[in-house]
């Protein structure tokens, strides 16, 4: 069986992805269709989805659904149902994400609050739904992106790097009581990836010592390669062999203190402002 067919029987008929309006989002929405699955993509960017929907219909011969929904918002599942209430859907890609960079005391608690929202609550709820269809079933996949940030604490990302420890953990775990049962679970690691969100985050990269930029395309493929064959997979051999070879060499004091200086090159910008310091949201 071609690999196509074969990713089409194991998590068709039709995979969802959030935000897919951009970034490692849409390219997952071009890789699946490329296997022959059809897709519900799901985004906040109505005009965005629209182009990528667009792309994607002409290009591979794949129906396409755009929900433009907010995965902030409490009710979003009941948002979603109406697109998936009468299909199959055998891959879930809870993709989206909020990432604000900035210190802890500089983010608001209504940012940090979003992102348990969007990083946490949104793909909580979609591994529910979905994924007691497939384990009733006994068939279909789902990938959780989390981020090489998961791995250890990052200062300047710190709640970001939290929510995605969230997701690698669920996802391992997942892997472990599903995979007898016939549903793939992966916990899916990007490094720095060069998507809209990374770029718009503004990192000064000219005076990074150890970056290693993947483009999307490389990292979808290696995600949806990793499927099925293990409960976690970082992207890219550069950074598995940095993280692999920094896990074990270095006391975790060391290891924090590198990550958060490479993090201060890139988005340091002098003293805390304490903006965040409020407790009320
Ligand atoms: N790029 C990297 O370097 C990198 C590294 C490690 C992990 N990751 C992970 O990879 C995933 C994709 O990252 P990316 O860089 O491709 O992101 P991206 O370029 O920012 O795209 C994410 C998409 O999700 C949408 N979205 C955000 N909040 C949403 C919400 N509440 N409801 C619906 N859609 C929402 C965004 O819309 P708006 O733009 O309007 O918010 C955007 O269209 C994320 O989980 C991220 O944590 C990325």
């Amino acid at each position: 069986m071609s690999r196509s067919l074969h990713f089409k029987s194991r998590y068709g008929p039709w995979a969802l992805i959030t935000g897919a309006a951009q970034g490692l989002g849409t390219e997952f929405a071009r890789q699946t269709a490329s296997f022959g699955l059809d897709l519900v993509l799901v985004d906040i960017q109505a005009e965005k989805l629209a182009g990528v929907a667009g792309e994607v219909r002409n290009r591979h011969s794949t129906e396409v659904r755009e929900a433009i929904v907010d995965l902030s918002r409490p009710d979003c599942l009941d948002s979603l149902r109406p697109f998936t209430d009468d299909i199959e859907v055998g891959l879930l890609i809870n993709n989206a994400a909020y990432p604000p960079v900035g210190l802890f005391f500089d983010q608001s608690l209504v940012d940090k609050l979003r992102m348990i929202e969007v990083n946490v609550r949104a793909p909580l709820l979609l591994s529910q739904e979905y994924g007691a269809a497939m384990l009733a079933r006994r068939r279909g996949g789902m990938i959780m992106v989390s981020s090489a940030s998961a791995l250890q604490g990052v200062s300047y990302v710190a709640s970001y790097a939290a929510t995605k420890a969230y997701n690698l953990i669920l996802a391992e775990s997942l892997w472990e009581e599903l995979r007898s049962h016939g549903v793939d679970v992966l916990g899916f690691m990007p490094g720095a990836t060069r998507t809209t969100g990374f770029i718009e985050s503004e990192p000064r990269l000219g005076s990074s010592t150890v970056a290693n930029i993947m483009e999307p395309g490389p990292a979808v493929a290696e995600a949806l390669r990793a499927l099925g064959r293990g409960p976690s997979w970082i992207a890219g051999r550069r950074n598995r062999w940095t993280m692999w070879l920094a896990q074990r060499l270095l006391p975790r004091k060391q290891l924090i203190r590198l990550v958060g200086s490479n993090m201060k090159q890139w988005y340091g910008t002098g003293e805390s402002k304490g903006v965040g310091l409020e407790v009320r949201t």
